[in-house]
């Protein structure tokens, strides 16, 4: 079998093999022909950029169960990646087009036609949401993997699995509770997503939230509580600590707390996620509707 030479020589049956060896080695995703040096557009971005003021810390709130004022969580605030003119561009876009969406539906409807966030033409789904729209928590993840984007669906794969039993041990379960990503696409092969593509899907999120106006959000991960309380702080001094997430006009009770794909990757930090499992079902019982 010819792997040296270009694509262009391959025989049929030669690039068939090729193909199978790539899927076997884990190769699921084929990205843009020319490499884009992202480094140098973000500083040439950088230079252009006028200084912009830094977001407000995430606030403590009184949402603990007994009363008591929870501990200030985020020391560091995130200041804004700089990100290159044409991301900033299609990051206004994105604000634009949200805020005019008045129900789920039409969100939905907005992001199945935007065109401004690269990671929609990698994914094969839209993976908007799952569970009830009317209920008082929402869960907000970090972005599909592949399971999800096969599906359409946040956390059908085997952290969605975890997440499941987690939820049935308080009591809930997919109609109690409402789930979304903070991006609404799977990015590549699974990786990281870029702070030009979660200022891209940042609009969305937020205007998600808003539109469905729960009462109190878990944040599952550090990307998701550092994208939604604007903060730099690492997980694992957020969990567990209920903090205000500023919403539009609101400022939502939401609970930061570990990763189901974490859990699965350190099952001894299961004890820490189920602490806060535990304020979440107190939360819910010393709030009820
Ligand atoms: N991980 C996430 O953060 N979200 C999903 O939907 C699946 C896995």
């Amino acid at each position: 079998m010819n792997r040296s030479g270009p694509p262009s020589e391959m025989t049929p049956e030669d690039a068939a093999a090729l193909l199978a060896f790539y899927v076997e080695a884990g190769v699921t995703d084929a990205l843009g022909d020319e490499p884009v040096n992202r480094y140098a557009l973000a500083d040439e971005a950088a230079r252009a950029a006028p200084a912009s003021r830094e977001p407000d810390a995430p606030r403590a709130i009184r949402a603990d169960p007994r009363g008591d004022m929870a501990p200030p969580p985020a020391a560091r605030v995130a200041a804004p990646a700089a990100i290159p003119l044409e991301d900033s561009q299609a990051a206004e876009s994105a604000r634009i087009v949200a805020a005019r969406c008045k129900t789920l539906d039409e969100l939905r409807q907005a992001l199945a036609v935007f065109e401004g966030c690269p990671l929609r033409y990698t994914a094969k789904n839209l993976v908007f949401a799952d569970g009830n729209p009317e209920a008082r928590i929402m869960l907000v993840g970090e972005a599909p993997g592949r399971d999800e984007d096969l599906q359409g669906l946040p956390f059908v794969g085997r952290s969605g699995q975890l997440l499941d039993r987690m939820l049935a041990a308080i009591g809930l379960d997919r109609t109690s509770v409402y789930i979304a990503n903070t991006l609404p696409w799977r990015p590549p092969g699974n990786r990281t997503p870029t702070p030009a593509e979660h200022a891209i899907c940042m609009p969305f999120i937020e205007r998600h939230i808003e539109l469905m106006a729960p009462k109190v959000l878990l944040l599952l991960g550090g990307v998701s509580a550092k994208q939604l309380l604007h903060t730099d702080t690492g997980i694992m001094r957020l969990r567990g600590k209920w903090t205000a997430a500023r919403i539009g006009e609101r400022d939502i009770p939401a609970l930061p707390t570990l990763h189901p794909a974490y859990l699965l990757r350190q099952p001894a930090q299961k004890r820490l996620a189920w602490r806060d499992l535990m304020a979440l079902r107190a939360w819910l019982d010393t709030n009820p509707d």
